[in-house]
């Protein structure tokens, strides 16, 4: 990317990685980009604002009218890094822009080549000032820059982002604002804050973008690569675990060489997970249970997958029942790999309503044609006790073709899964997962974890939270176990054993 500065004709080049070109291009109202300490996030923020600036449409006096809100956490953090970065990279020299240290403010104006002029007012506030609050509410601006935006609470944020798109307004001698809303930089927050949520889930009108993690370990940067890594590349943690500097992650060949190894042999695990791995941080409550076998840009789909429609690869519905029935749908592919394609969670319904308003027509509407079976929660083929019926016997009679899970031993159920997480196909994972599957995504992440004891340690005893993820995951830990191996076989075979009815309709 390219930017123009007229007082001395000396273009500022800035280098877009990937994942910082979708964040500038994205039209979303709040862009957040998260990633790895010394990724270029905040760089790339300044010059984004840069760009934003030059992108707004000129009044009828030729200028190009902008004023952007700048918040961080603390002034100290205001002053020591965000401003610094910013003075950095634009330099308010003479003739192209001042820094006016009262207002806390830095005005900008500098011509472009079609003879208009860009004006840009940046003002920064800290939130851990009254006053600055008091003041940042009360103004209008064109958008804003919410810097290192996990330390910022929700409700500053959504009172701060109301703000925004106010200026200009007709009555600054122009139309409104061309490109407004926020823009979010951030190391990954942690598990269950406001700021996961928003990055897991976002709103329509977010767009979320994850740079590379800095550092692989050891085996996944030899699958990647094809080759063992070089010396000065690795580095070794306190606890013996060896991770590599991804030398095509964003920035690093602007950083010290030692800058990221240094940084794994210091940091706890923990910390390097999170400000090195870009992983969401954990929380205090509980191990994620598949903390060493999932890896989010390994086994998280970068683009929706694709079903595939044909007799001998039939879909498989893992099926988790009681009162909040879930489902996923995968499909295990010509080259063996295992592709979860859809789910769907529920609260507080019974198997037969989740039958009929959420699993037929989810199937009818993305599956149609396609061949699938069921592989339900084994306690399914419990009678209740108010009547004569188990609910394995309503699949049954909605048509289903059945097979059921060989055991329902938690710990063998989380190993079928722990296997296909660990598998390769042709060089790339063996179990991929469309990025659509949120609930069961932010569960490998973290939800779904394992209970600890009273003083927080995990026991032997130990068995996974039952919590808003523990029923798509053991959903998908019944696919797993039936998917797994000489799976469409089996799935015949199995499915021969157990009478089913016509499974007409959903063929
Ligand atoms: N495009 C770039 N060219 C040269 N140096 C850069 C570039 N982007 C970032 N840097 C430098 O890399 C370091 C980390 O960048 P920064 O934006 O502070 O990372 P983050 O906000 O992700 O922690 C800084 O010293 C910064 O000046
Ligand atoms: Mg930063």
């Amino acid at each position: 990317m390219r930017l123009e500065r007229a007082d001395d004709g000396a273009p500022i080049v800035f280098q877009a990685t990937p994942t910082m070109s979708q964040f500038m291009q994205s039209d979303a109202y709040v862009r957040l980009l998260a990633g790895p300490v010394g990724g270029g996030k905040s760089v790339a923020c300044c010059h984004e604002l840069v760009r934003m600036a030059q992108m707004q449409t000129p009044n009828r006096r030729g200028e190009r009218l902008t004023r952007f809100l700048i918040v961080r956490n603390t002034a100290d953090q205001l002053r020591s890094t965000t401003l610094k970065t910013i003075k950095d990279w634009f330099p308010p020299a003479e003739g192209f822009g001042r820094w006016a240290a009262t207002e806390r403010t830095l005005y900008y104006q500098f011509g472009l080549s079609d003879k208009t002029i860009v004006k840009s007012e940046w003002m920064l506030r800290a939130l851990d000032d009254e006053a600055d609050i008091a003041n940042a509410l009360s103004l209008e601006v064109t958008a804003m820059w919410a810097n290192e935006c996990r330390e910022m609470l929700a409700p500053v944020f959504a009172a701060l982002l109301k703000r925004t798109n106010r200026y200009p307004s007709p009555k600054s001698g122009g139309g409104f604002a061309t490109r407004a809303g926020a823009i979010c930089d951030t190391n990954m927050p942690g598990m269950e804050t406001y700021w996961e949520t928003q990055m897991s889930a976002p709103p329509s009108n977010w767009s979320v973008h994850v740079q590379p993690p800095a550092v692989l370990p050891l085996a996944d940067w030899i699958d990647r690569y094809g080759e063992d890594p070089p010396e000065e590349l690795r580095a070794t943690t306190t606890a013996g675990v060896t991770f590599v500097v991804d030398p095509n992650a964003d920035n690093v060949s602007n950083l010290a060489p030692s800058y990221y190894t240094d940084a794994v042999k210091t940091d706890k695990q923990d910390d390097i997970d999170v400000y090195l791995r870009c992983r969401f941080g954990r929380t205090l409550s509980g191990l994620p249970v598949y903390d060493q076998t999932f890896h989010f840009d390994k086994h998280v789909a970068k683009e929706p997958l694709q079903v595939i429609r044909s007799e001998n690869y039939p879909l498989c519905i893992g099926l988790d029942l009681g009162r909040t029935p879930a489902a996923v749908f995968g499909q295990m592919t010509p080259r063996g790999r295992v592709q979860i394609l859809s789910e769907l969670t529920s609260e507080n319904m019974g198997i037969q309503t989740f039958l009929m308003t959420k699993l037929k027509p989810h199937l009818a509407e993305k599956y149609p044609g396609v061949p699938c079976y069921v592989a339900p929660d084994p306690a399914g083929w419990q009678k209740s006790q108010v009547n004569e019926k188990c609910p394995v016997d309503y699949l049954k009679l909605a048509g289903f073709r059945i097979v059921r899970p060989p055991t329902n031993k938690t710990k063998l159920r989380i190993e079928a899964v722990d296997t296909l997480l660990a598998r390769s196909v042709d060089g790339e994972a063996g179990f991929v997962i469309d990025p659509s599957c949120r609930t069961l995504i932010k569960g490998f992440r973290g939800g779904y974890k394992w209970s600890v004891n009273k003083r927080g340690d995990l026991t032997n005893e130990s068995e996974p939270t039952k919590n808003q993820f523990s029923h798509i995951h053991d959903a998908c830990q019944y696919l797993s176990i039936v998917i797994d191996g000489d799976h469409s076989g089996a799935a015949r075979r199995a499915a021969r054993v157990i009478q089913v009815a016509n499974a007409r309709g959903w063929r």
